[in-house]
């Protein structure tokens, strides 16, 4: 483990390296107690760089064996090795140099899942984002490319699969019951995406044919008897390499495609060039077993590796500040395939809610940072949702401002003048400028500046002069390290909506640029006069959230009522419903805190009624729209002093009032939704059973009773509605005789499947009650727990706290104190995960002052601990100060 040694890299110091290193050839013979590695590696000294100039390679936790400088063994004087760094202080003087290096390893034991490890018996690699340097020793950055040849030996009988980078060069047969197979990647690549698989593994075979018709062989490799849920996988894969083809020009490079499925992964996946590693996660799936939301996971992160082969392999990063180059960028590109393979407006009302829940908050608190960082102490920290999804919705914006034909514009010419290189976002912003002529210099603060803007606004209609006027004020409010912000450039989308629900037109508009329906936001203070608008409009305002910003403004519940019936962007029809009940639920939490019964608006109430009804709206969007806000959205709408006591009993109060209202039509839509044609995943079966289990919640409550839950749990034939049926049997009926038996049954049947046992600890570690945190305590003894499998301690400890603001938050600080003791226990073997699960305190200023002594209280015990990693002392450190 790396333990920390308070080091910070900044931007600023970036400075090109000394050597390249053209050429690697790796042999691995491969054995889960000792495997060595020989690496050669050609070395090549830059221009400019003096000859004998010192080489440092980096390492990490490596033991060395042999080390041989052009062929020579090195004399013991001529290098200094230790685990973290290989030093030559005198290289050879010519141009160019080879290195031997040989260093041992203990796949079995590396339980952190980076570099060489073994999952269930295969060997697989993981390498981004520093990873490469748990293997050999090397220039472990990546704007090192180098065209990679590997060797692979192995015993025959426990890894008759053989798998790296690239396409395969040879195999055959050695003495001692081993084997061998060479891959060759002809394409440079960073060591972040050197990929090596060995093992025994099931696979779905398949074949694509490129728009220029090279013919690849494609693979998705899985435990044998997971074939047949790999079906979808293979098919989202050939969607996927179709799509890009078509919306962005983008073919594929290989002649062999192929995907591994591993149970015991860090992340979601991982885009090695030609070899992606997945969290089986997202790659089994059938009906029994999967639910909707895992299929159209599936979809989008199996999109979203192979469009990295374009954005991230064949244009790299310079450096890791510039991780949003390719992870925003890509978000963006599966959020678009996403959009065309379903339903554009379900899909990004989806988005602005994780949007919303999981970046929002982040950059609220005190983790904040901008989407191109510039400082900091552990990388493995920066995979988050501001570089991701943030990052996306930058990509976003830049295509609403130059429009989809300058965007394209852009998109090629940043393909064009950067394939093959590693570069920063100065470079890819520059392609759309130099592409469309336009400045994108004040934009670019949204790459620069943390933060989310907000904007506040109000309107008036003038009668007589027949004019509407638009007030806009932005701001962006302080955040760690960065306490004056500059103003920013917001692309605003709206509409003026008349009576009859059509956008109106106007004949002049002064105060700012507005083209094609986009306010551009530039100064602090706009003042936007459209004239010849015959009567008075709604107005509807950051249209499909063209902008990641917080809004105020003093809207009536009639203006928003209207919106959430008659405006022509699905988006904002969704997003004024959502924001009534709200502002709803923040009226009735603070009811609760003075001890009062909340109680709701009937037109609030008949709105959502009605809406559940509206049979000219698609099943998946009524079922988005009846979806009360999350705890949590309530939390971050009060900010401070929160009670997450008050919170949850002022939403179970809205969804009963609800209930009850609807109970009638309800059961009616509920009992019309089904029919018996058998599980399809599209989006179209989704969305209908998406409506039905969100009608579901609320036929129990009116109900008060669990039998509906029991009879769909009992009767469902797709794990969709059996787990929907679970969740609110295990939510609200905790204590009957069916809760416990249909948790059982559930256990028993699913005990030796690991994906769908998660679903069992997910779903009762969600249950949002206090008596959950004792539960957690028995859940962890259950002998299907396990600390060293990431997705097992997501599904249990990672949804209590991240998923069960009640439970997590518990008064008495035993939430707290439960999380504490399990990042400790994980720090000793996973750190990055460990750090990933200390982030859930990033909230804990906002709290109540008896919890926010609490979560300091525990904070601060974690930080006492000597020799923390370095991921999370950076966490932990950050959250306190
Ligand atoms: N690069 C991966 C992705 O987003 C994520 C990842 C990062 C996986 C680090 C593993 C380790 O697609
Ligand atoms: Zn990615």
């Amino acid at each position: 483990m790396r333990t920390d040694s308070g080091q910070i890299f900044r931007l600023e110091d970036y400075r090109e390296s000394d050597y390249l290193i053209p050429e690697v050839e790796l042999t691995f013979r491969l054995d889960p107690q000792e495997t060595v590695v020989s690496a050669r590696l050609t070395v090549e000294r830059r221009k400019n760089v003096a000859p004998g100039t010192a080489l440092e390679l980096d390492g990490d936790g490596l033991r060395l064996s042999s080390l041989a400088i052009e062929g020579m063994p090195a004399a013991a004087d001529a290098f200094e090795a230790t685990p973290e760094r290989l030093v030559i202080a005198r290289p050879p003087s010519a141009k160019r140099f080879t290195l031997d290096i040989e260093t041992r390893l203990q796949p079995s034991r590396n339980k952190a899942l980076m570099g060489l490890y073994v999952s269930s018996d295969v060997f697989c690699t993981q390498c981004e984002a520093e990873g490469f340097r748990r293997i050999t020793y090397f220039l472990d950055r990546p704007d090192i490319l180098s065209v990679y040849t590997v060797r692979i030996e192995a015993e025959k009988k426990s890894a008759p699969l053989l798998l790296s980078n690239g396409n395969p060069v040879e195999s055959g047969k050695l003495g001692g019951g081993r084997h061998f197979a060479v891959w060759h990647d002809p394409h440079p690549k960073p060591s972040y995406l050197f990929a090596l698989v060995a093992g025994d593994l099931g696979v779905v075979t398949d074949s694509f044919t490129t728009a220029s018709g090279r013919k690849v062989a494609l693979g998705v490799y899985v435990e044998h008897g997971n074939e047949t849920r790999a079906a979808y996988a293979m098919d989202a894969l050939k969607r996927s390499m179709r799509w890009d083809e078509e919306r962005f020009g983008r073919e594929y490079d290989l002649d062999v495609f192929n995907l591994v499925a591993v149970s015991d992964f860090n992340m979601g996946a991982m885009e090695n060039k030609g070899l992606n590693i997945f969290n089986d996660k997202y790659v089994l799936a059938d009906a029994d077993t999967a639910t909707d939301l895992d299929f159209a996971n599936i979809e989008a992160i199996i999109g979203h590796e192979y469009f990295h082969n374009w954005t991230g392999n064949r244009i790299t990063c310079r450096d890791w500040f510039q991780l949003c180059l390719k992870e925003g960028l890509t978000v963006f590109r599966d959020h678009e395939f996403s959009a065309d393979q379903r339903s554009r407006p379900v899909k990004r009302i989806a988005e602005v809610r994780g949007l919303r829940a999981h970046q929002f908050p982040e950059d609220q608190g005190p983790l904040a940072h901008p989407v191109r960082p510039r400082r900091y102490r552990e990388i493995n920290n920066f995979y988050t949702a501001t570089v991701y999804e943030k990052g996306s919705e930058v990509v976003r914006m830049i295509r609403t401002i130059l429009g989809e034909d300058a965007f394209r514009a852009g998109m090629d010419l940043y393909f064009e003048r950067h394939d093959g290189q590693a570069v920063t976002i100065e470079d890819f912003v520059k392609a759309f400028e130099d592409a469309s002529g336009r400045d994108l210099a004040q934009f670019a603060l949204w790459y620069h500046q943390a933060g989310t803007p907000h904007v506040a606004i109000s309107s008036r209609y003038d009668a007589g002069e027949k004019s509407f006027t638009i007030e806009i004020e932005q701001s962006v409010p302080p955040t760690p390290s960065e306490s004056r912000k500059r103003l920013m450039h917001i692309p605003l989308a709206f509409g003026l909506v008349g009576a009859d629900g059509q956008d109106m037109a106007f004949d002049t508009v002064e105060g700012a640029v507005v083209e094609d329906g986009v306010i551009h936001v530039r100064k602090r203070h706009h003042s936007v006069r459209f004239t010849g608008v015959p009567a008075r409009p709604v107005l509807s305002i950051n249209r499909g959230f063209s902008a990641p910003i917080t809004l105020s403004g003093e809207t009536s519940t009639d203006d928003r009522l209207f919106l959430a019936r008659h405006d022509s962007d699905p988006f904002s029809r969704w997003q004024s419903l959502n924001t009534l009940f709200t502002e709803a639920l923040l009226a009735a939490t603070r009811t609760v805190r003075g001890g009062d019964e909340p109680l709701f608006a009937s037109e609030l109430v008949e709105a959502a009624v009605s809406l559940a009804a509206n049979d000219t709206l698609e099943p998946a969007f009524r079922a988005l729209a009846l979806t009360l806000p999350g705890e949590p959205d309530v939390a971050r709408e009060i900010g401070a002093n929160i009670d997450p006591d008050a919170i949850h009993t002022a939403r179970i109060a809205l969804l009963k009032a609800i209930a009850r209202a609807g109970c009638a039509t309800f059961e009616a839509l509920y009992a019309g939704l089904h029919d018996n044609a058998p599980f399809t995943p599209d989006a179209q079966g989704a969305g209908c059973r998406a409506l039905r289990n969100v009608l579901l919640e609320y036929l129990a409550l009116a109900d008060e009773s669990p039998t509906p839950a029991k009879r769909q749990f009992d009767t469902a034939d797709n794990m969709t509605d059996r787990a929907a049926a679970l969740t609110v049997l295990a939510n609200h009926f905790g204590e009957t005789q069916e809760t416990r038996a249909a948790l059982a049954a559930f256990e028993a049947r699913y005990a030796d499947d690991p994906l769908v046992l998660d679903k069992w600890f997910q779903i009762q570690a969600s249950v949002p009650a206090p008596e959950t945190v004792a539960l957690m305590r028995s859940l962890m003894e259950h002998p299907h727990f396990s600390i060293t499998n990431p997705n097992r301690v997501r599904a249990l400890i990672g949804t209590f706290a991240m998923g069960n603001q009640r439970a997590f938050h518990s008064a008495d600080g035993s939430g707290y104190r439960l999380v504490a003791d399990t990042v400790l226990a994980l720090e000793a073997h996973n750190p990055q995960v460990a750090a990933r699960l200390a982030t859930a305190f990033r909230s804990w200023r906002s709290l109540e002052t008896g919890r926010r002594d609490e979560a300091r209280r525990v904070l601060s015990d974690i930080a006492k601990h000597e020799n923390l990693s370095r991921d999370l002392a950076d966490i932990v450190e950050r959250t306190l100060a």
